[in-house]
Order: structure tokens, then C-alpha cells, then sequence
């Protein structure tokens, strides 16, 4: 398949369609960012790799990050992870507090923030220097040592973390956060400010099209039975508010950032990182999600 060619074709389309969506601002060094960048980067699980636009450019990952943070809070954790947090689509946005109160602390799914928030306080828990950990994790599994986090855009974050404070706070209450508060929020915000590239993120999520088994070393990061639990929850609650539509359009697990990036997964067959800084109303990339969706409804 001639995918370079396709990109090509879909973003001249692409280019026709006025995108309509803003930058995230909330965080102030996203702000800063160049809203037109765009790039694209898929791999095969027989390894080969086509690109298009910025795809060697790094950006902010943001909620992507929380993919990697579950697998290996699930790993550690084993079982019991999904007393603390569920696995059920939240049908709200990313940092609402709404459904916390009656659910008594316990976040719907790991990606909305309270759930990520769990999962953070989970490898918090578990691990002897959390973010240094994290990190090395995060290098095996994408083969590069030189992969980390952004301190400028975790202080940035931490400025006007309130949100995610009130969200820990209040599951502490609930005692479903069991580490200081400040320690996780410290933790998750750096989780969310690793940067890498549209070519390093699709590589480092191809284990995830072959049931689990790192392409680099042959190794497997998770089973072939997690790693299909993991799609399935990219696939129901990748996208927040705007799962279903995302599952409608594109048809693929995935999960997006508010650095303007989104991974998706075609097990059997590819992995692909778009990004594209400019959100629509849910806080996913408008035009990484149009990307995708003229993808598969064209191949
Ligand atoms: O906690 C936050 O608000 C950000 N660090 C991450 C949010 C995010 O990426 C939501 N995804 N679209």
C-alpha cells in the first residue's frame, strides 16, 4: 500500500475543509505552539514506516502518555486495579467532576483524568522513583534512551493544575487516592508532558497491533489477552465525550492529547500518530480526527 501517496491525496483534501478548531490554551505553554503544524507517521507491524508533513517534530503528548501509564500500573497492579478505577465510557469530558460524587471516588475509565489520576497514584505506589520508572519504561518500550518528560510544559501545567487538583483531592476523600497529593499531581503532570514525534509515537505503540509484543526485541510488554483489553478501552474511552463518534468515523481504538496528537491502532496491521495541534469543542484534534477518518473510509 502506497501510503505516502495516500497522505498526500487526503491532506490536499484535507487543506479544502476550513478547520474550525482552537488551540489548547488552558495549559500555557501549549499556547505557543504552532497551530498549522501537521504530521503524520504510520508503521506496519512488518516495520515499515511512511510519513508525511512535521512528523519529526516533537509535541506535547498529553493524555497519550496515560495509555502507557495504565499498562504498566495494570502490570504492577494486576486485577485489583479495576476495584479503583472502571472500564466503562464516561460520556463526559476529559476533567469533569460530575460523576465522582455518586460513584463515590471511583473514575469511570483510566483515561479521563480522574481515572489517569489513579493510575498515577497507583505507580506512585508501586514504584521506587516514580518518574524516573516511568520514564525507562516508556524508553524500552519506544527503543530510545533519549525520549522524556518537558519540565517547562509540566510547571506550566502545574500553574493552573487546579482542576486536577480539586479531582485528587476529592478522591481522597473517598480514599481511593492513597499517596500525598502533591506527589501524584507531580507525577501525572510530568506523565502528560513527555514529548516525542508522530514517527516515535506510532513506533512506540506498534506492540499494541501485535498483541502486546515489542517489534524491537521481540518482547512481550503485556499479553496478547491484556493488550486486547487495552485496545478495547482505547476504543470505548480514548476520545472522552466523543468515543462514540471517533469509533463511528474512524473505526479504530485510539487515544488523543491536547498537545493536538492522537495514536490509533489497526491490530494486525499498523499503528499511526497524527498530530495536529488545533481542538475541537471535546479537546481532540479536529483535523487529526478528519485525517483519520478519510483514511479508513478510504482504505
Ligand atoms: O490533565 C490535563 O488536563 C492534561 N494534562 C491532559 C488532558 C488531555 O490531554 C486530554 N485529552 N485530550
Amino acid at each position: 500500500m502506497d501510503y505516502n501517496k495516500i497522505f498526500a491525496e487526503i491532506y490536499t483534501e484535507l487543506e479544502k475543509i476550513p478547520d474550525t478548531g482552537k488551540i489548547a490554551s488552558y495549559i500555557p505553554e501549549l499556547g505557543n505552539v504552532d497551530p498549522n503544524k501537521f504530521g503524520v507517521h504510520l508503521t506496519t507491524t512488518d516495520n515499515q514506516d511512511y510519513s508525511f508533513g512535521d512528523a519529526n517534530e516533537k509535541f506535547s503528548i498529553q493524555s497519550i502518555a496515560k495509555v502507557l501509564a495504565l499498562i504498566l500500573a495494570y502490570d504492577l497492579e494486576g486485577e485489583k486495579l479495576w476495584d479503583r478505577v472502571g472500564v466503562e465510557p464516561s460520556g463526559t469530558s476529559f476533567n469533569s467532576l460530575v460523576q465522582l460524587e455518586s460513584d463515590l471516588g471511583i473514575p469511570r475509565n483510566p483515561f479521563i483524568n480522574a481515572g489517569a489520576l489513579v493510575i498515577s497514584d497507583v505507580l506512585v505506589g508501586h514504584l521506587k522513583n516514580p518518574k524516573t520508572d516511568f520514564i525507562n519504561f516508556v524508553r524500552k518500550v519506544a527503543n530510545d534512551p533519549t525520549i522524556d518528560y518537558s519540565s517547562r510544559i509540566a510547571d506550566s501545567e502545574k500553574s493552573t493544575g487546579y482542576r486536577n487538583a480539586a479531582l485528587a483531592n476529592f478522591m481522597k476523600s473517598f480514599n481511593n487516592i492513597h499517596n500525598e497529593i502533591d506527589v501524584v499531581l507531580d507525577f501525572y503532570f510530568h506523565m502528560c508532558s513527555i514529548e516525542m514525534t508522530c514517527k516515535e509515537l506510532s513506533r512506540t505503540f506498534l506492540f499494541m497491533a501485535k498483541k502486546g509484543v515489542n517489534t524491537h526485541n521481540n518482547e512481550a510488554i503485556l499479553s496478547a489477552a491484556k493488550s486486547k483489553r487495552i485496545n478495547s478501552i482505547m476504543q470505548l474511552c480514548g476520545f472522552y465525550d466523543e468515543a462514540g463518534e471517533f469509533a463511528f468515523k474512524v473505526g479504530l481504538p485510539g487515544k488523543s492529547g491536547v498537545g493536538g496528537g492522537i495514536i490509533a491502532i489497526y491490530p494486525g496491521k499498523y499503528s499511526i500518530a497524527v498530530w495536529s495541534p488545533k481542538l475541537n469543542k471535546k479537546g481532540n484534534s479536529s483535523r487529526g480526527i478528519k485525517f483519520l477518518e478519510m483514511l479508513t473510509t478510504e482504505v
